[in-house]
């Protein structure tokens, strides 16, 4: 089976709304193979505006709008939080659930990410679950046990059927803007371990999750990466941030 290739642009604390139309304007001159998908995740205040400009622009089908976070609740008082309703109603359909940044810095919990995912997927939309291992802990030889315990509460908590609407990003945190990539061959020995955890429960739903990988990811080293029989795309940070990188990474994407 084809899994969908995905390159997902996470600008993190970043961007403006100059950067948003340049961005629209950019990736509708892109040409994407059949089978790529590309998700910009900008901060929530510009999420609005995104979806506004794409319409108006006419954005090409293939490229969606995503959120860095949302809140695990449904609604209510929750001062300063977002939810997914709210999302739904700035066209989002994709939302990035547990990025080491929110793991790392705003202590969420593995537990917390699970309920993430579910209220996510409850909403319709599509869960970018990030996992992936610190430098002493791969130093260490705990990323197979790291990765395991990242994923098995969100298993448990929705079932492994629904892992079939999900997309799972391998960021090593060591790769996470240091410019120190992961090499191809490590990266895809991790995606492989990735699925194999999965097939675990269901070699049929394994098989069909995209698998992306996010560090230090750029133009001129996503080919080989992307190439990997495990890699099925990248969520970017920094280079997501260019242009004209970004256009590159999109256009290189085979699918
Ligand atoms: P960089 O591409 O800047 O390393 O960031 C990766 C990342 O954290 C994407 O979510």
């Amino acid at each position: 089976m084809k899994r969908r290739s995905i390159i997902a642009a996470n600008w993190k604390m970043n961007g403006n709304l100059s950067l948003i139309t340049e961005m629209i304007i950019g990736l509708n001159e892109v040409q994407l193979a059949e089978n790529v998908d590309v998700v910009v995740c900008p901060s929530f205040p510009y999420l609005a505006t995104f979806s506004h400009l794409a319409q108006t622009e006419n954005l090409q089908q293939s490229i969606h709008l995503g959120s860095q976070n949302v809140s695990e609740q449904k609604s209510g008082a929750y001062t300063g939080e977002i939810s997914t309703d709210m999302l739904k109603e700035c066209a989002v359909q994709y939302v990035i659930v547990g990025h080491s940044e929110r793991r790392s810095i705003y202590k969420e919990t593995s537990s917390l990410v699970a309920q993430k995912v579910t209220q996510v997927l409850d909403a319709g939309l599509t869960p970018i679950l990030c996992v992936g291992e610190s430098e002493s802990e791969r130093e260490n030889e705990q990323t197979n046990a790291v990765l395991s315990a990242q994923l098995q509460p969100v298993i448990d908590s929705i079932g492994i059927e629904k892992f079939k609407d999900v997309v799972i990003a391998y960021e090593p945190v060591w790769a996470i803007g240091t410019g120190k990539t992961a090499s191809p061959e490590m990266a895809q020995e991790t995606h492989r371990f990735i699925r194999e955890f999965l097939a675990l429960n269901s070699s049929d739903i394994a098989a069909k999750v995209s698998l992306l990988y996010g560090g230090s990811v750029n133009a001129a080293n996503c080919e080989t990466l992307f190439a990997q029989p495990d890699i099925d795309g990248g969520l970017i940070g920094g280079a997501s941030l260019k242009v004209d990188e970004f256009k590159i990474i999109c256009s290189t994407t085979k699918g």
